[in-house]
């Protein structure tokens, strides 16, 4: 059973690591690829692979737009993340899903035990990773969501989209912003060159906790925790509990994830 992840570059993926740690846990073999898809034949990347005996693989940048398009079917969240990270094959059929969301909530709130309810959220960006996480979010019941973005339409674009689920959600631009919130999450990818944008005082209050959907000693961690805030979390439990649930999808079975999540910080 041959499993990989597909994307460019992907060298630096712990994927594989993630992946043989969960299939040791009932003691199965695991044999995870990375496979480095060339950015104009993403689609015959993966064509070769289910071809040739593949049985699950996860997607990640840039080609996670790309493998929505590609599949015959979609889960829900799926649909509405506009972004497959998940694909496996039935029927001669390509399936997609995005448990990029699902992981992102369920580290939020079953491992940090932070509250997600009733809380007043400031998302940071607007790109792919917030159309991913917004749904799940949003089936939290937060009190309600600010999309804050350098391109305020795409902030607004992005709350018009997910008008629909009862919970009040706004989108704009970076500026003009007013806290404190409970919960800021960063979904802004600059982030991952060293830099964070300009941003407002009074976002941060002592109650409010932040989450990086990057992992590591990130700038907007570091910039939280000068702010004061209570708590701050990396991406590192989101990348687990991704894994984790495309893990289920693909073999019926959901690893434990406390141990690996602990494993790969260390
Ligand atoms: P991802 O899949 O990580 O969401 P993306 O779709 O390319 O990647 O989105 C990148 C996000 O980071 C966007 O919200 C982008 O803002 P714009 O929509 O205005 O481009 C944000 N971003 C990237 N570089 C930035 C910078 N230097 N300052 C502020 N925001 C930035």
């Amino acid at each position: 059973m041959v499993f990989a992840l597909f994307g460019n570059p992907v060298h630096h993926s712990r994927s594989p690591q993630i992946h043989t740690a969960f299939a040791a846990q009932r003691e199965q073999p695991m044999d995870f690829r990375l496979i480095l898809a060339p950015l104009n034949d993403f689609a015959g990347s993966v064509q070769e692979f289910f071809s040739t005996g593949g049985v699950g693989a996860n997607v990640t940048l840039p080609f996670k737009e790309q493998a929505w398009e590609l599949c015959d079917e979609l889960s829900d969240r799926a649909r509405h993340a506009g972004a497959v990270n998940t694909l496996w094959q039935k029927d001669g059929r390509l399936c997609g899903d995005n448990t990029d969301g699902i992981g992102m909530v369920t580290d939020i709130r079953d491992n940090l035990h932070w509250p997600l309810a009733h809380q007043r959220i400031l998302i940071l960006g607007a790109g792919g990773a917030v159309r991913g996480v917004l749904g799940p979010l949003l089936d939290e019941h937060p009190a309600h969501i600010r999309i804050a973005n350098r391109t305020a339409e795409k902030a607004r674009e992005l709350s018009l989209m997910f008008a629909g689920h009862g919970v009040p959600i706004f989108g704009g631009g970076l500026d003009n912003l007013a806290g404190p919130y409970d919960l800021i999450i960063n979904a802004i990818s600059a982030g991952l060159g060293g830099s964070m944008p300009e941003l407002p005082g009074g976002l941060i209050g002592p109650q409010t906790r932040c989450y990086d959907m990057i992992y590591g000693d990130t700038p907007f961690l570091r910039w939280a925790a000068q702010q004061g805030a209570a708590q701050t979390a990396d991406g590192l439990g989101m990348l687990v509990e991704q894994a984790a649930e495309a893990f289920s999808v693909w073999h019926g079975w959901r690893p434990q994830t406390k141990a690996v999540i602990e494993q790969m910080r260390s």
